[in-house]
């Protein structure tokens, strides 16, 4: 009988370890990892959040532990957001403009601990500071207003970099908001402050657990459809993209991540500039939920889902498993 061979064999590159290690393609390494931490007031609080097992929200001084801890496992950045006392929000968000604001302490004290080891992304956008849970100034017929809102994004921002921010993250999708940060920026004397606009910002159902650690959750009326943009939409991100960079953006992001895996191909196919992805809150508790059902491991499921975003163009993402994710590499 005559004996067939196949004319190649895919199987021989995957036949033994060394091989396998030999031809992978994507590296995932804790370089590549942003972490968000969550900040709120008083001294030595620790306050687990409870729609995200794991995560806390830390006094300013844990904060300070966490960035440590984030420089020594391999971690370039982290991302701060304030959970702010209930009486400091108000319609307009000032307490955004306060210089001594949670945000700019926890920057400051950062800073002072981990100058040039560690950058500080912030986040810019009203909704921890609001009483009614927008990311803007809501007019009378309840609609967010784009350049009011700019204006005072623009104050947030300088604010932020005075304390210290080394990349502002506008997540508010607000028009023109990117190029009116540069311009303020550079007027101000922070010319090295980056930009990483949160450029294609989809009106998820993942946001969910993230407003319970703001406490923005509750009071939040409505949605933010009016602003952030259609799940069903992707030459739309890839306008909102190619603005962004025309306004001065250094880097794009795109949020929620797994979903929008698409967005982030085309994103690294068209545009030059570094593309991340935000593993949002959402994303974290499903997890966390399947490993607690016994769906996997923690290790496997959530490694398959970070090498995914680098394998579809990222330059690194957000993640609140920034820290396990570091360990599990090494860092
Ligand atoms: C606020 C902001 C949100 C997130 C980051 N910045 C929530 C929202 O837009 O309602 C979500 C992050 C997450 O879910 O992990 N502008």
């Amino acid at each position: 009988m005559e004996r067939h061979f196949p004319n190649t064999r895919m199987r021989r590159g995957r036949a033994t370890r060394w091989s396998r290690t030999m031809l992978r393609e994507t590296v995932l390494t804790p370089a590549d990892l942003i972490w968000p931490l969550f900040v709120t007031d008083g001294s030595a609080v620790q306050e687990p959040v409870g729609s995200l097992p794991g995560v806390s929200r830390w006094s300013v001084d844990g904060i300070v532990t966490q960035a440590r801890e984030a420089v020594k496992l391999g971690i370039p950045c982290i991302a701060l957001f304030p959970n702010t006392q209930g009486h400091l929000r108000s319609d307009d968000g000032a307490e955004a403009l306060n210089p001594d604001n949670l945000m700019c302490r926890a920057i400051r004290a950062v800073k002072q601990a981990c100058g040039d080891d560690l950058g500080v992304l912030t986040d810019v956008a009203l909704d921890p500071y609001t009483s009614h849970g927008q990311d803007g100034l809501v007019d009378g017929r309840g609609y967010v207003g784009n350049d009011d809102t700019v204006a005072v994004l623009v104050d947030q921002a300088l604010n932020q970099a005075e304390a210290g921010a080394d990349i502002v993250a506008p997540s508010d999708m607000m028009d023109g908001r990117v190029r009116a940060i540069r311009m303020a920026l550079e007027m101000n004397g922070h010319p090295n402050v980056q930009i990483m606009a949160y450029a294609a910002k989809y009106a998820s159902a993942f946001y969910g657990p993230f407003r319970d650690a703001v406490g923005s959750g509750g009071l939040l009326k409505g949605d933010k459809a009016t602003y952030q943009m259609d799940p069903a939409n992707g030459d739309e991100a890839m306008a909102e993209i190619a603005l962004d960079i025309a306004e001065g953006a250094d880097s794009v992001m795109i949020k929620p991540g797994l979903a929008y895996l698409d967005i982030i191909w085309r994103a690294r196919q068209r545009f030059d500039v570094p593309v991340f992805a935000y593993q949002v809150s959402g994303e974290y508790a499903l997890i966390e939920a399947g490993v607690a059902a016994g769906v996997g491991s923690r290790e496997g499921l959530l490694m398959e889902k970070l090498i995914a975003f680098k394998r579809a163009g990222c330059a690194g993402m957000l993640t609140y498993h920034a820290p396990i994710a570091a360990r599990l590499l090494g860092g």
